[in-house]
């Protein structure tokens, strides 16, 4: 069976970056990009793109028929921050659109599936330093507990249906090429954006807050590796811890300052600083190493070194567009 594979949610941080992936790697015309409104050039002229909001399980349906979709990747989701402003909504799509690629793998319409769960399923109650795979865990977050009850829908649809649905626990992730949106871990790319047009940077986390992060090569690596691994080593249908590496503010301000010596960082902590309390601040992903052969390559040396270059780069183009 050929691959045809359908990213709901492309245009956004990680959709966009993983669509470009899939087409390098599968050709351009056996992904179909979708989202509610267009992406960024790049991806636009990259290959096929259709409307689809998550939410409208026939339109799904129907852009499924049309390319004979074997493969969806759901990447539509309202994240954390922008979540706690609006809780309903947040809860309606990120429910309702995974209840939506469920029901149409149920009934034998995508024989693989990818949905991304988080570190925000887990709370205060949490073990914060190396968080196992399996522990308490109550989110505090609209977002967390979305993403918590998702897990569970994914396991109840392999056990019972048996729907091939693949998932992992997502950090905080760094990129350069899209901007994320409404995030809590958001401070650690603003931060590479603002060291290079100011020179500072005023972050909305307190200086010693650890959290799990990770490059985004990493995270589109370890997407594909867990979709590419036998059915069989899949040994966990709710959601995979992952990690790369874990850092404060004042650490990733330090080695920022190895490249931009004159860098500075204040301190003034919002509401989002209480979501980043309730994570943990590292996590225990051995699971995930053993099943299917997970292993990071980015240290916090290397994403600043790529980070810094890429914006720079990106920054001059604008410029010289203008
Ligand atoms: N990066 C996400 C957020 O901050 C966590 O999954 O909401």
């Amino acid at each position: 069976m050929d691959k045809s594979i359908l990213i709901i949610g492309a245009c956004g941080q990680i959709g966009t970056e993983l669509t470009l992936k899939l087409r390098k790697n599968y050709g351009k015309n056996a992904v179909i990009a979708s989202d509610i409104s267009e992406g960024n050039e790049e991806l636009m002229e990259s290959g096929p793109f259709e409307f689809i909001n998550a939410l409208d399980y026939k339109q799904i349906s129907s852009i499924i028929d049309k390319y004979a979709i074997n493969e969806v990747y759901l990447m539509a989701a309202m994240l954390s921050a922008t979540g706690e402003k609006f809780p309903a909504k947040a809860w309606e799509l990120n429910m309702n659109s995974l209840l939506n690629v469920l029901n149409l793998a149920k009934e034998g319409k995508i024989k693989k599936l990818f949905w991304p769960s988080s570190i925000a399923v887990f709370g205060p109650t949490t073990p914060k330093e190396n968080t196992p795979q399996k522990t308490v865990m109550e989110p505090t977050t609209v977002y967390g507990i979305s993403k918590l009850a998702g897990e569970r829908w994914c396991e109840y649809y392999f056990n019972k249906y048996g729907v091939d649905v693949r998932s992992i626990r997502y950090p905080g992730i760094i990129s350069w090429k899209t901007s994320p949106g409404g995030g809590t871990t958001d401070y650690a790319i603003e931060i590479y954006h603002k060291a290079l047009t100011d020179g500072n940077y005023d972050s909305f986390l307190g200086k010693n807050t650890k959290l799990p992060m990770m490059y985004m090569d990493d995270a589109i690596n370890a997407t594909l590796k867990i979709m590419e691994a036998p059915a069989e080593n899949i040994k966990i249908r709710s959601s995979y811890n992952l990690a790369a590496i874990s850092f404060t503010p004042e650490e990733i301000a330090e080695e920022i300052k190895n490249f931009i010596p004159k860098f500075a960082i204040s301190y003034h902590s919002d509401f989002r600083q209480s979501i980043a309390d309730s994570w943990p601040s590292s996590i225990d992903d051995s699971e995930a190493r053993k099943d299917w052969g997970w292993q990071h390559q980015f240290d916090l040396e290397k994403i600043s070194e790529s980070m810094l270059r890429n914006l720079q780069v990106k920054f001059d183009e604008i410029k010289t567009q203008k």
